[in-house]
């Protein structure tokens, strides 16, 4: 129970990575918020922490639109009182398709951005008065490792998680004094319910022969460094990303 009582917004944790977050949290004893723009998916995620035994509810929040995140920490708040972990997980990303940067269209690379970058940046704006307030936080942003690989076919998505990973240091500078901790996750290729397109049996092959563990990676693989991340046990470390890629060889 290494969260108990504390409480969780974790974004985007309808589907996916973050889904199986939200049931982990919850396992630790932590309060979950899923903030996620599929209502559906979000209240189903919720309901699923609930039939294991956790206390979850679901807000659906855009997070790339600051009125949304701002309502979407009021709800928290409202509901249970605080807000002590954000987990911002909330992209878009298995509905992306893969194309050469020229022919990503403008509109394409502003939303990607808006959700990815921006949205990181408003949930953190909408959470940290919350938390300074209390002189207690842990923030988790979710990067990526085509940040270091500078994976093809997809450069708005690299590039708003290259974004992701200097908002973390950046932000853990301005928030240290606080008592509020700013880490980011991450993660190799992972397997989730989601088909997508971004993951190939050839992409795969490339993804194991470059790894140094030689599976697929799952969401339970990077459960264990949220948890950390998102517990006491981080008290004296900010500012970084964790790379979760089984040993990949560029990192
Ligand atoms: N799966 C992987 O291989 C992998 C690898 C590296 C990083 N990541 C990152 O991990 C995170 C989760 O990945 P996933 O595979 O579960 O992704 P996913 O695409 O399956 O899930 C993304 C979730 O975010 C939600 N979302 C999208 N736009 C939103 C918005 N505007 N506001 C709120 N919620 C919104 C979606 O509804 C969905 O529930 C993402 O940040 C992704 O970029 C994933």
């Amino acid at each position: 129970m290494r969260l108990k009582n504390k409480v969780a917004v974790i974004t985007g944790a309808g589907q996916g990575i973050g889904k199986v977050f939200a049931s982990a949290f919850a396992a630790e004893g932590a309060r979950i918020v899923i903030a996620d723009v599929n209502s559906g998916a979000g209240e189903a995620a919720a309901k699923a922490v609930r039939d294991e035994g956790g206390e979850a509810i679901a807000v659906t929040t855009d997070v790339s639109d600051e009125r949304s995140t701002r309502d979407m920490a009021a709800a928290a708040v409202d509901h249970f009182g605080t807000i002590d972990i954000l987990v911002n997980n909330a992209a878009i990303f298995s509905t992306l398709s893969m194309k050469p940067f020229d022919a990503i269209p403008v509109e394409e690379w502003d939303r990607v951005f808006a959700v990815n970058t921006r949205g990181t940046f408003l949930a953190c704006k909408a959470v940290a008065p919350i938390m300074r307030e209390r002189g207690y936080g842990r923030i988790i942003n979710i990067s990526s490792s085509v940040v270091v690989t500078g994976r093809p076919n997809y450069a708005h998505y690299v590039a708003s998680k290259g974004a992701v990973w200097a908002f973390t240091h950046a932000l853990a500078t301005e928030l240290g004094e606080d008592g509020i901790t700013v880490n980011a996750i991450s993660p190799h290729g992972i397997i989730t319910e989601i088909p997508r397109e971004t993951i190939s049996d050839e992409g795969w092959r490339r993804n194991l022969e470059e790894q140094a563990i030689k599976r697929k990676g799952e969401p339970a693989d990077l459960v264990g460094a949220a948890i950390y991340l998102a517990s006491d046990e981080s008290r004296y470390m900010t500012g970084q990303t964790l790379s979760l890629d089984a040993g990949l060889r560029f990192t």
